[in-house]
């Protein structure tokens, strides 16, 4: 979930001040106007690699994979501490392998991974030395986050890190509305918690400098122990439920980050999207941007993350699963509005991809074989190309190349084609057999070949 725009900035700023737990009223403090001193070109050079890439691969794994439910179901079913122990005393994911998980995402066409080093539940995939809650402790005992670094390293496969915020399981970080430990009959994002509702009771020896500590010494051991990261993505805040940029000092987390790999990118889920420096891409999540992002009136960079299904964590009983076409489609749309694409997979507690994954990424590894020169480097088309009717466009312009994505392939092969005149040769991307486009019509096969989604690839004349 993103932070969500204040619904109520004083209440939220009693709550995010204090942690969650306050009702005395303190002014929270304004973020500052802007943190590092980076220019436009250099912003630009450093993000280059990722707005090229386009398409990422999320991988959420964790004790949640072993209940395959759902990765928050430690607090939405509000499963006591000492039951959930028993996932961490069974974790022993025997079939995982880097250089399996690896592969599988570059065949698929995949340019960067983000594995949850640490989700909300607090169990930490790498071999930490604040925390006894981590992988080497449990059956498993082998350090993941090294295992898969080290491949994502040799394969030439850019590598980052989700980190989330919350903490289920640290003794100092406070209970509010989505924490499991919130007081009975408090539904999961209730109200916005307070006194009356037995907060201060629960919170009390709670310290939340000691657990933004622990988060600022957990980000050191990770970006300083495993090499070169290329991205973090810290996940969320939410103002309006009391934690926000104050609650984890985000601006120390942020410079701490990028002091320690100042070419590291960072989502935008720390409270600071309105400080310049604040956050580098915006973070569009589960559904489709209607137009390119705009962010203090510029076009920004952006990402979608999205699942196969309907849960991040393995969910071995969920079955809305996206078909190929629709998630070639989703990619394709999401690039031609000019953002990324992450893919998520929850591997099982066997720590292998199930057959669903692996079906899906077999699927988008057939296009993106053939197709891929449509995402890579690719953009939103210019202005003054209008699409023919049932098609998306996408945009090389160190190529001048168009393409054209056929979403309502015509019965009688042809398309109205406003920008025939400029085409100077154009064929089907996929086999490059030649495609006639002139007089206005793009004349394609009369039966739609066998592509998940078929694209005519154009040299346009600037
Ligand atoms: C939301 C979900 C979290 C998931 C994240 C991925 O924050 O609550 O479980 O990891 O989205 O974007």
């Amino acid at each position: 979930m993103k932070s969500i725009p204040i619904c109520s900035f004083v209440v939220a700023a009693v709550m995010c001040a204090a942690g969650g737990q306050s009702s005395q009223r303190v002014e929270r403090p304004a973020p500052p106007a802007r943190i590092g001193a980076e220019t436009r070109e250099q912003f630009a050079e450093r993000m280059r690699w990722f707005v090229d890439a386009r398409f990422g691969m999320f991988i959420h794994f964790g004790l949640y994979s072993l209940p395959a439910w759902h990765e928050w179901i430690k607090t939405r079913r509000v499963v006591p501490e000492e039951a959930y122990q028993r996932y961490f005393d069974n974790f022993n994911p025997d079939l995982f392998d880097a250089r399996e998980w690896v592969r599988k995402a570059k065949s698929a066409g995949m340019r960067y991974i983000v594995l949850t080093a640490k989700h909300h539940e607090g169990f930490c995939l790498w071999d930490t030395k604040f925390t006894d809650y981590k992988i080497t402790n449990t059956p498993f005992g082998r350090d993941l986050v090294r295992e898969l670094v080290d491949v994502c390293h040799q394969e030439g496969m850019r590598i980052g890190f989700y980190y989330s915020l919350l903490d289920w399981h640290h003794p100092d970080f406070t209970v509010d509305s989505i924490h499991p430990l919130r007081p009975k009959g408090e539904v999961c994002w209730g109200g916005v918690g307070s006194n009356d509702k037995g907060y201060e009771e629960i919170n009390s020896g709670r310290d939340m400098r000691r657990y933004v500590q622990y988060m600022k010494d957990q980000i050191a051991e990770l970006l300083t122990n495993y090499g070169r990261i290329d991205l973090l993505w810290y996940d969320f805040s939410y103002p309006d439920r009391g934690k926000c940029w104050t609650s984890w000092d985000s601006v120390g987390l942020l410079e701490l980050t990028r002091k320690l790999q100042p070419w590291i990118i960072v989502n935008d889920r720390l409270d600071l999207s309105d400080v310049e420096g604040g956050w580098d891409f915006v973070t569009v999540e589960q559904k489709k941007a209607d137009s390119w992002p705009i962010r203090n009136g510029r076009r920004a960079v952006w990402e979608t993350c999205q699942t196969f299904s309907g849960s991040w964590g393995y969910a071995r009983d969920e079955n809305s699963w996206k078909s190929p076409e629709d998630l070639v489609e989703l990619l394709f749309e999401t690039v031609s509005k000019g953002g990324n694409l992450i893919l998520n997979v929850g591997p099982t507690g066997r720590g292998d991809f199930d057959w669903r994954a692996n079906d899906r990424l077999e699927a988008m590894s057939r296009w993106m074989r053939f197709n891929g020169r449509s995402i890579y480097g690719c953009t939103r088309a210019p202005e003054d190309i209008k699409p023919p009717d049932g098609t998306m466009l996408t945009w090389n312009d160190s190529s001048s190349r168009l393409y054209v994505a056929i979403v309502k392939y015509p019965d009688d092969g042809e398309l109205e084609c406003q920008f025939s005149d400029r085409v100077l040769y154009a064929q089907l991307l996929h086999d490059a057999s030649e495609v006639k486009v002139d007089n206005g019509k793009m004349i394609l096969p009369k039966d739609k070949p066998k592509q998940s989604l078929v694209v005519v690839e154009a040299s346009i004349r600037r």
